[in-house]
This record gives structure tokens, C-alpha cells and sequence, in this order.
């Protein structure tokens, strides 16, 4: 039986519908798609990767990465009509990540969320800035350990996370593990994740927990949250929506594929180290499975000042940055699409509204699509160009 869900609260923030749209990057969890979610009472979260790309590129004017992160918040707010708006910060776009977590908290953030590699300076990072106390700091951690190391170190600045995601072997873009033996090994459950994060949250103050990867239904939610987690963060879900960033020929692949299409990429994988889940169809991917595309990063986001491993090699890396920007059609021609993807894509049967979505997760009956309230209109066409 549907159950009516709890509202979620993170430090100042309450979340009226207990999920959060998770950070999808490059471009994928966009300003429409975190604006719609939460306009829907969810948290939406927007990725800070490539941000400087993407909001020069929308409001024809040159924003540097701290002036972009700002403006992408005012443009989802401005969608989302106040409700609550997080930015991700990967650790391994390390080029930017300080402009963005600043220019996140000037735009007016609700929440930093931060992973792919532990988010140790976070809070001496936001220390100096006037919204410290407005704007919560969510790490994303996969082991009782990392959160434990995390608290340790966040507490010598006086600051402890204000949740947690715990995110399993299930979830999209990178995961946590570094073989596939890891992410099979049934000790790395999410449910048993789950289980060392909430003594080690308990032990440091028993802030709220989220739990991410692989969650699909409004079942799945009541689980985690009966099984004491504050909500649910998740993906795959939000990216086959018409509200997310990624083109047309990703959002087809993503409703055609099926389980057998879904691969944790490693050799060639990810220049970050981490497993990275892909459809394997993936233009991008099978010509990096063929050593087709010579070795060349010529985008810089990722690691030690752009000196990404994709850049001299292609036995064992491929460069996502070039993949996933030309996955949201802005990239030269020439570079193919890359689609990552959670491990339950395959059970997308269509592409939704955010608003049936998020219907659907509440336990909601179904609206004719006559009544849906959100006008989908092309990214290019939300009169948001002007706004600087
Ligand atoms: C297409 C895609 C891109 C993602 N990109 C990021 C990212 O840039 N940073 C991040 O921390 N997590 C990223 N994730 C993970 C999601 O934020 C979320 O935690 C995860 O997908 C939850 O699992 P689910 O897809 O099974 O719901 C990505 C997931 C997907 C599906």
C-alpha cells in the first residue's frame, strides 16, 4: 500500500518529499531538471562539472567557474520557486572545486553534496564565506570508514556533515570500488553499507542518512526508510525525464536497453580510477573498447590540473569529459556520445515529466497528461539568457 512519505531535514533545509535528485554530471542533472524536482518538493541538485562550458554557452556571455556555479543556482531556484537546491561537487574536478563550492554558496545553495574521493577540505573551504551556517555539507560515502575519516577530519574545522549519502554498488556514474570483485562482494550491499554508516553517524552526532543506487520504486524509498534512513538520492530515474540534460539519442538508448547492455567500464575505464557504469552501446564506449579514439583530452576538468591519463593513453583510460559533453550536445562533432547509466536502466520503459515522476515515487495516483502543470520547453527556451 502507498504511504504518504516524511518531509526530510537538512540543517536549515526542509525537503517537503524525502528525495534528492542526485548530481549527474557533465551537464545531465541541468538547471530544468533540478528546478523541476524541486518545484515538486524534492531536493534538486545540480553538478558543477563543466559549468563554465554550459552557462557561457546558455547566457552567451563568458562565465568564469565561480560566476557560473552562482548562475546555475539562480536559474534552478528560479525554476524551482524556492524549493531546496544542492550542487554536486565532484573531488576529482579538481581544477574548479573550491570556485564552484564558493560560486554554489554566493548563487544561494541549500546544500553542498560532494564525493567521487573524500570531500576532506569542504569545510575549510566554506569557512570564510557569509552563508557558512545557511548551506549544509553532505558527503557522499560508500564505508563506515570514509564517513568516520570524513567526520574526523571536519570536526578539527568545527563542522560535522549535515547528512550523509551513502551510495552502493547499484548507482550510476562512478561507484566507490576499484574492481569488480568489490562491487559484486555481497558485503558491499547497500543495505549493509547502510548498516556500519548508521553506527558511525550515531557515534558522531546522528545526522540524517540517504541512501543511493539502485533505488527505483516508491517501495524501495519505504524501505530505506524503514529501515531508519532520513530519504532516498537517486538517478537513473531523473535522467530519463524530459527535464534532464541528456540528448535525445541518450534518453532512446536508455529506453531500449537491456540489463545485459549495463557494464562497470574499467579496462578502459575512468581516468579517476573508479568503476564507472555505462550502456555499453555507447558510441563513445566501443570506440574506446577498439582503441579507436587516439589518446586526447583536450577539456582539462578532471584531476592534477587537467594532466589527465586519457590525454597520453587509451589501454587503460578513456577521457570522459569529451564523452559526456558531447552526450548533451555540446561538443564538437567529431567526439562521440559516452552514456552512463545506474544498474536498474534497464527497467526505464519511457521517458516521464518530473512531475509524473515524482508522483509516481509518492505513491500517487496517476494524472491524465492533459493536466500536467510543468510546460516542458527546450532548455534554449526558458527565457532565463538574459538573467545574468
Ligand atoms: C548519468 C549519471 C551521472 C552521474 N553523475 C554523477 C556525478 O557527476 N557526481 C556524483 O557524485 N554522482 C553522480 N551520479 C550518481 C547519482 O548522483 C546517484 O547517486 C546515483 O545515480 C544513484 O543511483 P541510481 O542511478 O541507481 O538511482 C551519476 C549517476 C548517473 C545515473
Amino acid at each position: 500500500m502507498p504511504r504518504q512519505l516524511p518531509k526530510m531535514t537538512i540543517r536549515k533545509t526542509d525537503v517537503r518529499v524525502p528525495i534528492i535528485q542526485g548530481g549527474m554530471g557533465i551537464g545531465l542533472s541541468s538547471y530544468t531538471l533540478a528546478g523541476a524536482v524541486a518545484r515538486e518538493g524534492g531536493m534538486g541538485v545540480l553538478s558543477s562539472a563543466a559549468l563554465d562550458r554550459i552557462v557561457s554557452k546558455r547566457h552567451g556571455k563568458r562565465h568564469n567557474f565561480r560566476e557560473a556555479a552562482a548562475q546555475d543556482v539562480r536559474d534552478a531556484k528560479i525554476l524551482g520557486k524556492g524549493g531546496a537546491i544542492g550542487m554536486n561537487c565532484m573531488v576529482a574536478v579538481l581544477n574548479s572545486y573550491e570556485d564552484s563550492v564558493l560560486g554554489s554558496m554566493d548563487g544561494g545553495v541549500d546544500a553542498i553534496i560532494s564525493g567521487a574521493g573524500l570531500p576532506m577540505a569542504l569545510p575549510e573551504i566554506v569557512n570564510n564565506h557569509e552563508r557558512k551556517d545557511e548551506v549544509a555539507l553532505v558527503p557522499i560515502a560508500s564505508s563506515g570508514r570514509a564517513l568516520d575519516l570524513i567526520c574526523r577530519r571536519w570536526s578539527r574545522s568545527n563542522r560535522l556533515p549535515d547528512a550523509v549519502v551513502v551510495e552502493g554498488p547499484l548507482a550510476g556514474g562512478h561507484i566507490a570500488w576499484r574492481t569488480l570483485e568489490e562491487a559484486n562482494d555481497p558485503a558491499n550491499k547497500l543495505e549493509n553499507l547502510l548498516a556500519e554508516v548508521f553506527e558511525v553517524a550515531k557515534k558522531w552526532g546522528n545526522f540524517p542518512v540517504i541512501a543511493a543506487g539502485g533505488v527505483y520504486t516508491h517501495e524501495d524509498i519505504c524501505r530505506y526508510l524503514d529501515m531508519g534512513c532520513a530519504g532516498v538520492q537517486m538517478g537513473t530515474r531523473f535522467l530519463a525525464t524530459y527535464e534532464s540534460g541528456a540528448n535525445e539519442a541518450y534518453k532512446k538508448t536508455l529506453v531500449e536497453c537491456q540489463e545485459s547492455d549495463i557494464e562497470l567500464a574499467s579496462k578502459p575505464g575512468s581516468p579517476c580510477g573508479m568503476l564507472f557504469r555505462v550502456l555499453k552501446q555507447s558510441p563513445f564506449y566501443q570506440q574506446a573498447l577498439k582503441r579507436e579514439r587516439a589518446p586526447k583530452c583536450d577539456k582539462g576538468y578532471l584531476l592534477n590540473k587537467g594532466n589527465c591519463p586519457s590525454k597520453y593513453e587509451n589501454e587503460k583510460t578513456f577521457c570522459i569529459c569529451n564523452g559526456l559533453l558531447s552526450s548533451i550536445d555540446l561538443n564538437n562533432p567529431e567526439e562521440k556520445d559516452l552514456y552512463t547509466v545506474g544498474s536498474s536502466a534497464y527497467r526505464i520503459d519511457r521517458i516521464m515529466s518530473v512531475h509524473e515522476l515524482m508522483r509516481e515515487l509518492q505513491g500517487l495516483p496517476a494524472e491524465k497528461e492533459t493536466s500536467r502543470p510543468i510546460e516542458i520547453r527546450p532548455q534554449s527556451d526558458l527565457g532565463l539568457h538574459q538573467s545574468t
